[in-house]
């Protein structure tokens, strides 16, 4: 059984990982106005680089300007962000790190009042944003222009050295809301059965593939059940023999608790043991959610999960991955001292906003 302070490989790429540990993306409100990285995000993510990370994921980016869910939000839509995204990417790899850049949009949960346009989603949904009232629903052929701009995202991450990007599938923005139930109630090409919702991330797949080189890592991130919106855990099962033919080289499965079983699904199992089943070893899985220690991120590779992501214990300790060689270690956990999180690379920015996560500061 392999550790997490082994080494691991892509196949189809050959491209290598010192260890198991990835740095899960992670928002923290730091980018530039215009989308462009400022330096305390490069600053951050180079740290985690630094200390010994096998894969370091950039934030969820913006693949176009009226994607944008939030302030402060990073993006990958034009070519003013190359400069930034060049560094980070030159940075990590030359601290011995795969990179990605996370890439989506934030469909329903783009506050006009940001974007200064009408959000927009697979149907007509409510916002979450109570000036704006509802998204309009998407037509056909915007659709087919997203799918291009999210593949012309994904060749700027590469022109910007990126080793690959992950689409961001996860949490209920806008591919997600096109997987839902709830939030996809169109009769089109793009809703109805699972095969016509998965169609956008099928065809963003297949486009990012045309669009970049055969060394280009393609990753996916969905959430396992997001049942509010109407992701139910049988058709993320079924999603992953699509995603196996897509021909992805990862999985990502965003857990929030990799040591609770799911909430509307009747298998005692936990979610990373579920997906390795249905998965038997056809992708490389990383599994996401609640580790702190060595024993915990042993016990999600038990699971089935071939890497494991962590975000909140990255944000705790820049240098968490160099310490997985040692079965005992188990950092300390939240709430951190705003001196110990400055310690660990954090801008007084990024400080502030993880006061929004409760318990997280003391
Ligand atoms: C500050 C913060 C920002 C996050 N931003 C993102 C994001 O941009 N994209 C994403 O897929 N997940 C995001 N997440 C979720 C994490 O990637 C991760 O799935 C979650 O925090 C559970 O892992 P953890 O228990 O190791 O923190 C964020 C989490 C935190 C704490």
């Amino acid at each position: 059984m392999a550790a997490p302070a082994d080494s691991f490989e892509f196949l189809r790429t050959g491209k290598k990982l010192r260890n198991r540990a990835v740095v899960a993306a992670m928002t923290n409100k730091q980018s530039n106005e215009d989308g462009s990285l400022s330096d305390e995000e490069i600053n951050w993510l180079l740290r985690r680089a630094d200390g010994g990370f096998g894969i370091v994921t950039t934030a969820a980016s913006h693949v176009v300007r009226e994607g944008k869910g939030w302030d402060g939000e990073m993006g990958v839509w034009g070519d003013h962000q190359l400069q930034g995204l060049t560094r980070l990417a030159k940075g990590i790899r030359e601290r011995g790190a795969v990179s990605l850049g996370q890439i989506f949009h934030g469909g329903m949960r783009c506050p006009q009042g940001l974007t200064g346009v009408q959000p927009v989603s697979a149907s007509v949904n409510p916002t979450s944003d109570s000036d704006t009232g509802e998204t309009r629903a998407l037509e056909d052929s915007e659709i087919e222009e997203l799918v291009d701009a999210f593949a012309a995202a994904a060749a700027r991450c590469e022109k910007a050295g990126f080793d690959g990007v992950e689409i961001h599938g996860a949490h209920g923005y806008l591919i997600c809301q096109f997987l839902g139930l709830q939030t996809n109630r169109r009769e089109d090409r793009w809703g109805g059965s699972l095969e016509n919702r998965a169609r956008f991330l099928l065809n963003i797949i297949e486009r990012i593939r045309q669009v970049t080189s055969e060394d280009f890592l393609l990753g996916v991130r969905i959430s396992p059940e997001y049942n509010n919106i109407g992701v139910m855990l049988e058709d993320s099962l079924d999603l992953v023999d699509m995603l196996v033919k897509s021909g992805i080289d990862y999985l990502h499965i965003s857990c929030w608790d990799c040591f609770t079983p799911p909430t509307h699904y009747d298998d005692p199992r936990m979610l990373t043991e579920i997906f390795a089943e249905r998965l038997a070893n056809r992708l490389p899985m990383i599994s996401c959610g609640a580790v702190w220690s060595t024993a915990q991120a042993q016990q999600v590779m038990d699971q089935g999960a071939d890497l494991v992501a962590v975000a909140r214990s990255a944000i705790g300790h820049a240098d968490w991955a160099s310490n997985l060689g040692d079965l005992d270690y188990d950092p300390q956990r939240p709430p951190f001292t705003t001196a110990h999180l400055e310690s660990q690379g954090l801008s007084p920015k990024f400080v502030e906003y993880m006061r929004a996560w409760k318990g997280f500061i003391a």
